[in-house]
């Protein structure tokens, strides 16, 4: 009995000894995919700046990767929904700094542009001073887009164009916006890209926009100088090695607010044609400006960061976080204010 009992201990000792160097076997392979993951995922949220080198120059881009193209044509946008003229209404000689607001949607944001159209619309004071439309691409879901033909008859302040609408294809809607304005609200003086998260303060942009310290022409926003390229796929940022080989971007400004006065929106439509398609837009554009040799401005005015400290700002991002957005949701329900 005694001897018996013996040598199951030995082999019940050699085995946990099995067991347990499986188990911090496995552990330091768990951690090891963890310490992957975690860094995949926090690579996918965070941006990258390097601050304390200067922007990278068109030359030094161009010993890398030559981003002008001559002889091929990005694809041509054909409008699905074409609104009736947004800009007639502008009145010339009384009024300066007329602005077109064009709002970048995605096309089953229904809601989102209802709380835009609030926003924006409900400054009334200003109505002679502004025009809004929103950019949209085609949905993947046939329903939705018949509900956007319902939202158009009613509003009329739909552009659609006939490419895949997803969040990785910002540059063929900001291609169509410029495109739309130009030909369409040539009596615009301005025009202020806008992310539909973000919020737009009307009343302290035209003051900006009137200030005689402003220039006339600009290409104005919050300037990125140099951000390192994403490399993860998943990510909304992500720019394939095919796309832009480079480790850094080019300077840019921020897609999500700016504003760019016609005639410099007229240069920039100029020279699309010219540079190698990219499907980030504010990196496109970066490229275009650089190519055309368009110099940006940078305000701190325009913010990525949320409302909180709004006051005198030109835009900022309504919806960074839930509270953000439940504020912002709140404002819109319990205001007496209609469209
Ligand atoms: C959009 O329409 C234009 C003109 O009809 C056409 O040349 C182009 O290929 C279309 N684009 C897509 C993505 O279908
Ligand atoms: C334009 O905005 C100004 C205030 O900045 C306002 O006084 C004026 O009435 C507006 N013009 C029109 C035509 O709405
Ligand atoms: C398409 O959109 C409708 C309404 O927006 C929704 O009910 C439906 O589930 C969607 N279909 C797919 C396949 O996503
Ligand atoms: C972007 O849109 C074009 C034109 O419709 C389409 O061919 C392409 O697949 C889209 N790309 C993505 C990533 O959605
Ligand atoms: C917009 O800016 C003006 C001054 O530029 C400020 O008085 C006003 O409170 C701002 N509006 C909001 C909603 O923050
Ligand atoms: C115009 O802009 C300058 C420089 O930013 C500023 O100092 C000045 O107060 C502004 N004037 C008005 C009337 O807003």
């Amino acid at each position: 009995m005694a001897k018996k009992r013996k040598t199951r201990k030995k082999k019940a000792c050699c085995n946990d000894f099995f067991v347990v160097f499986v188990f911090l076997l496995s552990m330091a392979f768990l951690s090891v995919v963890c310490y992957f993951k975690t860094i995949s995922f926090i690579q996918s949220k965070t941006r990258y700046y390097q601050l304390d080198k200067p922007p990278l120059t068109k030359d030094e881009i161009l010993k890398q990767y030559d981003f002008t193209q001559s002889h091929t044509f990005h694809p041509v946008i054909h409008y699905i929904l074409h609104p009736k003229p947004l800009c007639e209404h502008f009145d010339l000689d009384s009024t300066p700094s007329r602005v077109l607001i064009c709002v970048k949607s995605l096309p089953g944001n229904f809601h989102l542009r209802e709380w835009v159209r609030w926003n924006i619309k409900s400054n009334r004071e200003f109505s002679g001073n502004f025009t809004l439309v929103f950019l949209i691409g085609q949905p993947l879901n046939s329903s939705t887009n018949e509900l956007i033909g319902e939202e158009s008859n009613f509003y009329g302040d739909l552009v659609q164009g006939n490419f895949t609408d997803t969040a990785f294809n910002t540059t063929y809607k900001t291609i169509m916006g410029f495109q739309w304005a130009i030909k369409n609200c040539h009596q615009a003086q301005y025009i202020v890209f806008l992310d539909e998260r973000f919020k737009i303060n009307l009343t302290s942009t035209l003051t900006f926009l009137r200030n005689e310290s402003t220039p006339k022409s600009l290409y104005m926003g919050h300037l990125v100088k140099r951000e390192k390229t994403n490399r993860v796929k998943e990510n909304i940022r992500y720019i394939p090695k095919e796309e832009y080989p480079l480790s850094y971007l080019p300077p840019f400004v921020s897609g999500n607010a700016f504003i760019v006065s016609i005639d410099v929106a007229k240069t920039l439509a100029y020279h699309f044609d010219s540079v190698k398609m990219i499907l980030l837009d504010e990196v496109f554009l970066g490229l275009v400006a650089m190519f055309s040799d368009v110099i940006f401005m940078h305000s701190d005015l325009v913010t990525l960061e949320n409302c909180g400290g709004f006051k005198g700002k030109l835009a900022c991002n309504m919806f960074l976080s839930v509270d953000d957005a439940l504020h912002a949701w709140m404002e819109f329900t319990n205001s007496n204010v209609r469209i």
